[in-house]
């Protein structure tokens, strides 16, 4: 699978507000990602903003009006409405979501709404009491009981200088929430899976602590792989990476409040996809207080350290058990010893010395090790590509 937006049909509606300008953002992005982006523009929208800007960006037409027919294709809004994969209408003003809410069909934006069976998704953009507005209220609850999805809007300054709820999400958030739209029917859908993340940092003191290289990206990519699948993500994470949306993020630092986080989470899960770089080792003793530096001659100083436990072995046996080998030797004699100990149906084994498939870089190359012996050496992929193919073989194994 590549990435979740390439060549997905994408109807962006924009209406008149001023956030419209992050629209051009917006449309950017999804282009960039690889979607066929149409824009349609209220007359509203054309205040603030021409088609010429979303046409240099999409290199497609933008249709401005209803009634401008091309000669090709005299009924274009219904071409648009039938083939889209996702209707996204950023920014939504209170007046388009009121058409769309009521049925009317009066411009392009709500005809190809009215006319189309994709997923709608709507980001709100309006002044705070606007969209505290019980008639605004009452349309966006008819709407969501109608399976249209909402993002936002967020809470913050609007135009008018009051600070309030109904700004314009971001457009990177609604990106992310356009991918989750279009995954909602993916073959994960019903299946719960928990993915850990990140290194653990074990305290020595309330200053330091032990930790490890493991910048939580290849977990992260992981946990939106499945969600941009239909799957019901945890992420057990010990990163500090901002949460990606649509996923429930539990945050931990030390290898108890995983084990204890990812244990919780396994209740009822399909499958545990241990991405986390866990501490193979802890203080025996966490000091109180900042531990100073020795005066006088006394140099050196040790630390006594205590082993945690592998809580691979006490995920119950319902949940299929998946694992990493992040190694800088002997990669598949020690990727498979991980493999059998720890009762996994399959490793993904890294080699970390490499540049391209170390720590904090997108790319991986993973071999994938499964417990009937198949050995699968992957090319170098991103992240994002590696997390899916790791889903690709928990499917396969999982029939
Ligand atoms: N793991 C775990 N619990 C631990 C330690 C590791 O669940 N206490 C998981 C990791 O998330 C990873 C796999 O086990 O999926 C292998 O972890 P790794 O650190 O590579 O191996 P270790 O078993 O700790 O062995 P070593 O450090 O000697 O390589």
């Amino acid at each position: 699978m590549t990435e979740p937006l390439e060549n997905k049909k994408i109807v962006l509606g924009v209406s008149g507000s001023i956030s419209c300008y992050k629209s051009i953002d917006l449309a950017s992005r999804l282009v960039k990602a690889g979607a066929l982006v149409d824009v349609v523009l209220s007359d509203a929208a054309q205040e603030f903003i021409t088609p010429l800007a979303f046409q240099s960006i999409t290199h497609r037409n933008v249709i401005s009006n209803l009634f401008e027919y091309s000669s090709e294709n005299p009924l274009e809004h219904i071409t648009l409405a039938r083939e889209a994969d996702v209707i996204v209408l950023a920014p939504a003003t209170a007046n388009s979501i009121a058409k769309l809410a009521n049925g009317f069909a009066d411009n392009a934006i709500s005809a190809i709404c009215m006319a189309t069976t994709a997923p709608i998704l709507i980001a709100p953009a309006m002044d705070g009491n606007m969209y505290h507005n019980k008639a605004v209220q009452k349309n966006i609850d008819l709407l969501i009981e109608h399976g249209v999805h909402f993002v936002g809007p967020n809470a913050g300054r609007l135009a008018s200088g009051l600070i309030g709820l109904g700004r314009l999400v971001e457009p990177e958030i609604i990106t992310e929430h356009i991918k989750i739209v279009l995954g909602l029917t993916g073959d994960l859908k019903g299946m719960q899976i928990v993915v850990s993340a990140g290194g653990t940092q074990e305290a020595i003191d309330p200053v330091r602590v032990i930790t490890n290289r493991s910048s939580g990206k290849m977990g992260y990519a992981i946990a939106e792989a499945a969600r941009d699948r239909g799957g019901e993500v945890t992420l057990v994470t010990a990163s500090s990476l901002p949460e990606p949306p649509g996923i429930k993020c539990l945050h931990v630092m030390s290898v108890a409040e995983m084990r204890e986080a990812v244990l919780d989470s396994c209740n009822g899960a399909d499958a545990l996809i241990m991405a986390a770089a866990v501490s193979d080792y802890r203080p025996a003793e966490i000091a109180n207080q900042k531990i100073k530096k020795k005066k006088g001659e006394e140099n050196n100083i040790s630390l006594d350290l205590v082993k945690n436990d592998d809580f691979f072995l006490e995920v119950p046996s319902g949940v299929m058990r998946i694992g990493f080998a992040a190694e800088t030797e002997d990669l598949l004699s020690n990727a498979e010893i991980k493999l059998n100990s720890k009762g996994l149906s399959f490793i993904a084994a890294n080699d970390v010395t490499q540049p391209d498939s170390g720590f904090n870089v997108d790319t991986n190359r993973v071999t994938l090790i499964d417990n009937n012996g198949k050995v699968e050496a992957l090319p170098l992929l991103s992240k994002y590509e590696v997390g899916n193919s790791i889903l690709d073989k928990m499917l396969q194994m999982s029939k």
